[in-house]
């Protein structure tokens, strides 16, 4: 028996101070594991860590999950600087492993938010955004994407002739999120593909001053999106088949309408349900959104 506690408490004490050793060698830089620079102070979390925290509540469910969004939850940031360009002080984040993103602590809720609804109707303009903790603060982060250019630049007529059906959808989700903020510099084009960034300006169901909704239809479908807007002109036939589909979807709308209540609120995803359904409905029955003539968004 005294052999045994010998040999365990022996055992414990080489694993301590193989531990300590390691990390004094990590801290002075001679061996050990490459040191981790750029990390700010006040992150000490390991993968591990990450998994138990907030992050598991926010994941997406399966059906609509992409495989980026685990890459985003689940790494370690290694490199965390600020982003140039933004009013609200996005983070530029560089995760171990490879992988990038935009971390966002204001209106993380709404980033997030906008990609569920994004992904739910398959638009596939948001890049995957998801929620965790950067540097100890709960926000949105989002895939970055390289070598971009922002959808108002020069060229962005050549740009838009060649992409009109994302500009479309894009206009179609602006529309659903009520975003008041879609200008020149938020969203962004790279090979014919467009991608809708900073959508936190958006969902704003009662509060009037923010929300573009309490404005008539036809004043909210007439608001230039980057500069375009289509009403009354005929879908695409599979954007619109695609739009119809998630009309018939029941079960999808009311799984939505549940994740949406967690991030904004019941009303306000009431709000958007309400909004997809009837923009949905409108391009099923006509094959285009025009004029409505009807208060297309109170809830009661
Ligand atoms: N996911 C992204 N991929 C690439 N660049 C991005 C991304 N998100 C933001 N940016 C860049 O950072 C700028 C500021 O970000 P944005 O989200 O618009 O912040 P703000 O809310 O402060 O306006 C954008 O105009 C764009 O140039
Ligand atoms: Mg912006």
């Amino acid at each position: 028996m005294r052999f045994f506690e010998h040999t365990l408490f022996s055992g414990l004490k080489m694993i301590l101070l193989e531990e300590m050793t390691f990390r004094w060698l990590e801290k002075f830089g001679v061996g050990g594991k490459e040191p981790e620079k750029n990390v700010p102070a006040g992150f000490a979390g390991s993968e591990k860590e990450l998994e138990h925290s907030e992050e598991k509540r926010y994941a997406s469910p399966p059906e609509i999950k992409s495989p980026d969004e685990e890459i985003l939850i689940s790494r370690r940031e290694t490199k965390v600087k600020s982003l140039e360009g933004g009013t609200t002080h996005p983070l530029f984040v560089e995760l171990k492993d490879d992988g990038k993103g935009v971390f966002k602590e204001a209106a993380w809720e709404r980033e997030r938010a906008v990609y569920l609804i994004d992904r739910f109707l398959g638009l596939e303009l948001v890049p995957p955004t998801v929620v965790r903790q950067v540097n100890g603060i709960l926000g949105s982060l989002q895939r970055f994407i390289p070598d971009a250019t922002l959808g108002g630049n020069k060229d962005m007529e050549t740009h838009l002739a060649a992409c009109k059906t994302d500009m479309i959808k894009l206009w179609l989700l602006d529309i659903i999120i009520d975003n008041g903020d879609r200008n020149y510099a938020n969203f962004l084009i790279k090979n014919s593909k467009v991608y809708a960034i900073d959508n936190g300006y958006s969902l704003n169901y009662g509060n009037k001053k923010d929300s573009l909704c309490y404005a008539d239809f036809e004043k909210r479908i007439s608001l230039y999106c980057g500069y375009k807007r289509f009403p009354g002109e005929n879908l695409p036939v599979k954007l619109a088949g695609q739009m119809k589909k998630f009309l018939e979807n029941t079960a999808g709308q009311k799984i939505l309408q549940e994740l949406l209540a967690e991030l904004i609120g019941e009303d306000n995803a009431r709000a958007c349900l309400k909004r997809i359904v009837f923009v949905t409905k409108m391009i099923a029955e006509k094959g285009a959104v025009g004029s409505a003539g009807e208060d297309y968004l109170a809830i009661d």
